[in-house]
């Protein structure tokens, strides 16, 4: 029987950043078709986690250890990251200053940092990422340099770039942070019609009430490892939220959503 398509399978791994050994013996999958959202206080491993599937970083090799990602073991990553798209504070900070707006779009297409001048770009793309520029209320920042963007307006930009090739699995680490609330909801609304048409999202988000109510399990992640995992009306609750962030959580659902408030 073929085995159901899984976007990560991370078989007991070891994970160091720098100096700190952030995964010990850290297994998990994710299947496509399975929107996935990773909670988890500052420092418990999710960004980490995040970049192991976007081969930002390698685990250490031990045996019997593995990573597959979309069933392969070995990537070349450029091809890879083509078939995601991306969000992160990681690629924001690292993104050339210089590139254009739309340049920042049109990217996406090659999962490229900037535009190059061998990259082509038929009218078609060049229409395609108008449309998203417009959608995204960033249309009259087409020609601004990427450093001269506030910090919303970038994060705009490089969500534009992550849909544009229109991905099948999406890795979004906060990806709202700096959006006001009318962008957020709009990204929102974009991401819930995505999972709907079938795509993949993986998010990491402190936001709660920023889950869409299509993502249908939660990992709660700490001290690298995962302390839950399930379907998200049985792990999103008052007491896992409360022992997962050291805190007391109340949390209010609403139409699918949920909303964290002080206990
Ligand atoms: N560049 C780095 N050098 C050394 N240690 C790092 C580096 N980046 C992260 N770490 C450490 O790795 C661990 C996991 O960090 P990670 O960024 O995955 O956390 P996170 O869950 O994404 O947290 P946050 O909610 O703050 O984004 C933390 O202990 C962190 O201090
Ligand atoms: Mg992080």
């Amino acid at each position: 029987m073929a085995s159901e398509k899984k976007v990560i399978e991370i078989k007991n791994v070891k994970t160091y950043v720098e100096q700190t050994k952030v995964f010990d013996g850290f297994s998990l999958d994710i299947s496509l078709g399975c929107s996935t959202a990773i909670l988890g206080p500052n420092g418990a491993g999710k960004t980490t986690l995040l970049k192991l599937l976007t081969r930002d970083i390698y685990p250490v090799y031990s045996e019997g250890s593995y990573i597959k990602i979309l069933g392969q073991d070995r990537w070349n990553i450029w091809e890879l990251r083509s078939r995601m798209g991306i969000v992160s504070d990681y690629l924001q900070a690292n993104y050339p200053y210089y590139a254009i707006g739309v340049n920042v779009v049109l990217s996406g297409y090659y999962s490229s940092l900037d535009t190059w001048s061998h990259q082509e770009f038929s009218k078609d793309k060049i229409e395609k990422a108008e449309e998203i520029m417009e959608m995204l209320g960033i249309e009259n920042l087409r020609d601004r340099e990427f450093s001269r963007m506030s910090t919303g307006q970038q994060r705009r930009f490089l969500l534009g770039r992550a849909l544009i090739n229109q991905p099948e699995v999406l890795v979004l680490d906060e990806p709202t942070s700096g959006l006001d609330l009318k962008s957020s909801f709009q990204y929102l609304d974009i991401i819930r019609g995505l999972i709907s048409n079938g795509k993949t999202i993986a998010l990491v988000t402190h936001q709660i009430h920023e889950i869409p109510p299509e993502v249908s399990r939660v990992i709660l992640l700490k001290d690298g490892a995962v302390v839950l995992d399930g379907e998200k009306d049985s792990v999103l609750t008052d007491s896992n939220i409360s022992d997962l962030y050291g805190i007391g959580v109340k949390l209010i659902e609403s139409k699918g959503f949920y909303q964290a408030m002080p206990a």
